[in-house]
């Protein structure tokens, strides 16, 4: 069986971050999302992945290859045009297992698979879809369940009210491939919109099935600050490549921290960053690998990719910076979303 990867969409809402990069490439404490995923996966046991990629597929194929370095087995579907969620599932129909699980490779999670699994072949139906209970459904398609777990229908976006649960899609799915039958070829399709409902009409045995552990969607600005902060206050755990130095501290190797340097926790600093004399960092504060920083800086609340320069005197708030961003010195930055493709003020 193996494990499918939805990581061609365009991640319009993460712009401009994503304007020349798959947003499942985002950096997560330092490592692409998709690196983390990978290895979330392999530790339960999954060997074989095929990637599906439209939006920038040199980006992924380059850095993750055949997989042979992180010790799996990697395939790649791309598309020609946009096929969407299940267009892309029918578009890496060569590739798929009789039986394959689906993720949706933006989906910051600690899942575990098997309890999902066990549960698919126990019912015995044509798909099982993980699902998460949320604070806050109504921006959601929330399901309606039988006692047995069966998806009777799904309510999109209600009104607080009118939820019928809170229980949503959690973008993970163990798929039958029988089911593709079901996907028309070569235009774009939405699994949520379209595939589901007419698996659900034609009774071919849709299930759901909460899946615990933490699960995020990072395809905002604040939901992606916010997973840097939940993992930084140990909400939920992901290997740090950094040492902890002191409690809320990683610093990476090979760093040059200035004096008068004050750090304020949690603070992650990327290996071989440069701080200036008398800046303050944190708190909540990701420095990518190579940044330099100059003196008299502050920092809060940020997010900052790789090989960033900050001049001195700058204050940032609230900001996410991509790869290789220079700031001039003695700007006040808030809440700045930015690359050196586009800048965008939230
Ligand atoms: P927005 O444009 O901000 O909505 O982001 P998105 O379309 O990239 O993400 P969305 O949350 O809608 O999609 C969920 C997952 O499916 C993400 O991991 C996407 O990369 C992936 N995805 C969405 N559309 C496609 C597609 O047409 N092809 C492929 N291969 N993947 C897709």
């Amino acid at each position: 069986m193996n494990v499918l990867l939805l990581a061609g969409g365009l991640g319009t809402r993460l712009r401009p971050l994503t304007e020349d990069l798959p947003k499942p490439m985002a950096l997560v404490a330092n490592r692409p999302w998709l690196e983390h995923l990978i290895l979330h996966l392999k530790a339960q046991g999954v060997q074989n992945f095929v990637i599906a990629l439209k939006h920038y597929p040199e980006k992924i194929r380059s850095y993750f290859g055949n997989g042979k370095r992180w010790g799996v087995s990697i395939q790649y579907a791309e598309e020609e045009s946009l096929l969407g969620t299940a267009g892309a599932i029918k578009n890496a129909e060569p590739y798929l297992d009789e039986r394959f699980i689906v993720v949706n490779a933006d989906i910051v999670h600690t899942i575990n698979l098997l309890p999902l699994l066990d549960f698919h072949v126990g019912h015995g139906g044509g798909v099982t879809i993980g699902l998460t209970e949320v604070d806050d459904p109504t921006h959601y398609g929330v399901v309606v369940q039988d006692s047995e777990g069966r998806i009777l229908r799904f309510v999109e976006k209600p009104r607080i009210e009118e939820a019928p649960s809170n229980r949503v899609n959690a973008g993970i799915y163990v798929m039958e491939k029988s089911m593709l039958r079901y996907i028309p070829k070569d235009r774009e399709v939405s699994i949520e919109r379209e595939t589901f409902p007419l698996l659900i009409e034609k009774q071919a045995g849709v299930f759901g099935k909460i899946v615990s552990g933490y699960w995020m969607d990072m395809g905002t600005k604040e939901r992606y600050r916010k997973i840097h902060w939940d993992l930084l206050n140990r909400v939920f755990q992901l290997p740090i490549q950094q040492q902890e130095s002191e409690n809320g501290i990683w610093i990476g190797n090979q760093c040059e921290i200035g004096t008068g340097v004050l750090f304020v926790p949690p603070v992650l600093i990327g290996d071989g960053v440069k701080i200036g004399d008398r800046s303050v960092i944190g708190p909540n504060v990701v420095i990518g690998n190579h940044c330099e920083i100059r003196h008299h800086v502050r920092c809060s609340d940020t997010i900052m990719w790789e090989r960033c320069k900050v001049n001195e005197g700058t204050h940032l708030k609230n900001c996410i910076f991509g790869n290789e961003l220079e700031l001039g010195s003695k700007h006040i930055l808030y809440e700045a979303v930015m690359n050196r493709v586009g800048v965008m003020q939230a």
